[in-house]
C-alpha cells in the first residue's frame, strides 16, 4: 500500500485581493482532498453492496463523463460526474473505476484512465496518467482506457451483480450494454453474464447524503468564499449600475479566492425581477428604491455553496420593504430551530410557512384570518411558492433521500421567501418586493450551524456594511 499521505496544493490570492480595498485577506485554500477519504468511500460502497448481493461476488463501475463541445471545435469546461468524483477524487474526463467485490465486501479497485499523449498534453495540459495514477489516488491497479473494452467483458463473466450507472447518460448506457452484450455471446461456454443490475446512484446517495470530515472542510470553504463575494457585492450595489456589473463583482471573487466555478448560474435580480425566483443576471439598470436579490455560490473542489442576500439597492430599506423582510429573517429563525437531528426533512419549512402566514396575516396581505386556515387553504402560496430548502453537497440540488430524518452531516439550506408581485390586492408600496433569505446549515449533534453566515444577514448590519460603516 502506498503512504497515506493526502497531497495537497496551497494557492496564494493575497495580490488580487490587495487591489480590493475593502476586502479583508482571505485564508489560503488548500488543494483538493484526495486519497485514503475517497479509498474509505469506496470501502463503504463495497461493503453496501456485499449487504444486498448475499454473498455473491459483484462488479461496480462508475464513469467521470465526456468532454461536451460547445460550439465547433471548443469544449465546455470538463465538469467531472459527481458520483465518480466523490469515489475517487480522480479529475479528468474519460476514466472508468472498476471495484470487483468479494462475497465478504472486500474489494479489489482499478481506474481505467487516458493514457499520457505528448502531443495532446501541449494543448490540454498534464495527464496523470495510469502509470502514476494508482499510487496517486490510492487504486490497487490503474491502466489507459484503451484497454477497457478489452478487460470489461472478461471482469464481467460470471459476476452475478453489476452496480453501474443506469439510465444517467447514453455514452456509459451503450459501452454498458456493449460489454454486457459480449458476456452473453459466451453462454454456448457455460459463461454468464452479470443477472442482476443495480443503480449505482441510488447507492451513492445513501453515503453522500451524510458528509464525512474532508467534505465538511471543503463546504466549510466554499461557504466562506461565496459569504466574501456577497459582501463584495453589496458593497458594490448603487443605483445605475446593471445586473451583469454586480454578477461581474461575484465572479471575480469566485474565483479570485480560488473557487473553480460557480454551482450553478449566478441569480441577480433588480427590482420586478427580485420575484422572478430564477431569474439570471441581465442587463437591467439597478435603480433607487428598488429591491435586489441575489442568489449565488460558487463550486469548490467538486462542492457547491449556495447563499441568498435580499437588500436595498440605495442601502436603505423602506418601511414596507423592512416589514417584509423582517418577516422572511424570523420565518429562517424558525426553520433553523427545527433544524436538528431525528427532524424530518419538512420540519424546516413547516416551521417558515407558519411563521410567513403570521406575519403576511399581520400586514394585511392575506384574505386568511388564521395560520392554520392560511395552511390550509395554502393562500400563503401566492407570495411563497417554494420549499424551504434541499440537500446540498456535490451537487447544488443534492442526491439523497427526502424522507430521511435530518442527522448529524447533512447539509441542507433553509432559504424561505416572500414574493410581492404587481396585484390590485397589495398596496402600491409593496409592488416588486421579493426577498429571499437562504444560509447553509451543516447538521451537528446539537442542532445546526449555519456556515454561510459570513455574509450579515441582520437589517441593520447590511445597511451598515452598504454605508461603509463595517
Ligand atoms: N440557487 C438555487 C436554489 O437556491 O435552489
Ligand atoms: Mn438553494
Ligand atoms: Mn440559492
Amino acid at each position: 500500500m502506498v503512504s497515506l499521505t493526502t497531497p495537497s496544493v496551497e494557492s496564494d490570492s493575497t495580490a488580487f485581493f490587495e487591489q480590493l480595498p475593502e476586502c479583508h485577506r482571505p485564508e489560503p485554500v488548500a488543494g483538493p482532498v484526495h486519497g485514503e477519504a475517497h479509498r474509505q468511500r469506496r470501502q463503504a460502497l463495497a461493503r453496501a453492496v456485499a449487504a444486498r448481493s448475499n454473498g455473491r461476488p459483484a462488479v461496480i463501475l462508475a464513469f467521470s463523463g465526456k468532454e461536451i463541445l460547445r460550439n465547433r471545435d471548443n469544449p465546455y469546461a470538463f465538469r467531472f460526474n459527481s458520483d465518480f468524483f466523490y469515489l475517487t477524487g480522480f479529475p479528468e474526463p474519460d476514466a472508468w473505476l472498476v471495484i470487483r467485490v468479494d462475497a465478504h465486501g472486500a474489494m479489489t479497485d482499478r481506474l481505467y484512465c487516458l493514457p499520457r499523449d505528448p502531443e495532446r498534453e501541449i494543448w490540454d495540459g498534464v495527464r496523470v496518467g495510469p502509470e502514476k495514477a494508482a499510487a496517486r489516488y490510492f487504486f490497487d491497479e490503474s491502466f489507459s482506457v484503451s484497454e477497457i473494452d478489452k478487460d470489461l467483458p472478461e471482469l464481467l463473466i460470471d459476476q452475478p451483480m453489476l452496480v453501474a450507472p443506469w439510465a444517467e447518460s447514453e455514452t456509459v448506457e451503450s459501452r454498458l450494454t456493449g460489454w454486457l452484450r459480449q458476456c452473453r455471446a459466451k453462454a454456448r461456454a457455460g459463461k454468464k453474464a452479470p443477472s442482476e443490475l443495480l443503480s449505482l446512484g441510488d447507492l451513492v446517495a445513501q453515503q453522500r447524503l451524510r458528509k464525512d470530515e474532508a467534505e465538511i472542510q471543503t463546504m466549510r470553504q466554499a461557504a466562506a468564499m461565496s459569504a466574501k463575494a456577497h459582501c463584495l457585492a453589496m458593497q458594490a450595489t448603487q443605483p445605475g449600475l446593471a445586473e451583469h456589473a454586480i454578477e461581474a463583482v461575484l465572479l471575480n471573487a469566485f474565483r479570485g479566492q480560488g473557487a473553480e466555478s460557480v454551482a450553478y448560474g449566478s441569480i441577480v435580480a433588480s427590482g420586478p425581477h427580485s420575484c422572478i425566483l430564477h431569474h439570471r443576471a441581465g442587463h437591467r439598470i439597478l435603480r433607487e428604491g428598488e429591491m435586489l436579490l441575489i442568489d449565488a455560490g460558487c463550486e469548490l473542489h467538486g462542492y457547491a455553496s449556495d447563499i441568498t442576500r435580499s437588500f436595498p439597492v440605495s442601502g436603505r430599506f423602506s418601511p414596507e420593504q423592512r416589514a417584509v423582510y423582517d418577516i422572511v429573517l424570523a420565518a429562517q429563525e424558525a426553520s433553523k430551530a427545527a433544524t436538528k437531528p431525528g427532524a424530518a426533512f419538512t420540519a424546516p419549512h413547516e416551521a417558515a410557512v407558519a411563521v410567513l402566514c403570521k406575519g403576511l396575516i399581520e400586514l394585511g396581505l392575506l384574505p386568511s384570518k388564521t395560520v392554520e386556515e392560511a395552511i390550509e387553504t395554502e393562500s400563503y402560496k401566492t407570495y411563497y411558492m417554494h420549499r424551504t430548502g434541499h440537500w446540498l453537497g456535490m451537487d447544488v440540488h443534492d442526491v439523497g433521500d427526502y424522507s430521511e430524518p435530518l442527522a448529524p452531516g447533512m447539509v441542507l439550506t433553509l432559504e424561505p421567501g416572500l414574493y410581492l408581485r404587481p396585484s390590485p390586492e397589495l398596496p402600491e408600496a409593496f409592488w416588486n418586493i421579493g426577498i429571499r433569505i437562504e444560509d447553509d446549515a451543516l447538521v451537528t449533534e446539537q442542532g445546526c450551524e449555519l456556515i454561510t453566515r459570513g455574509v450579515p444577514v441582520d437589517p441593520q448590519a447590511i445597511e451598515d456594511l452598504m454605508a461603509g460603516r463595517a
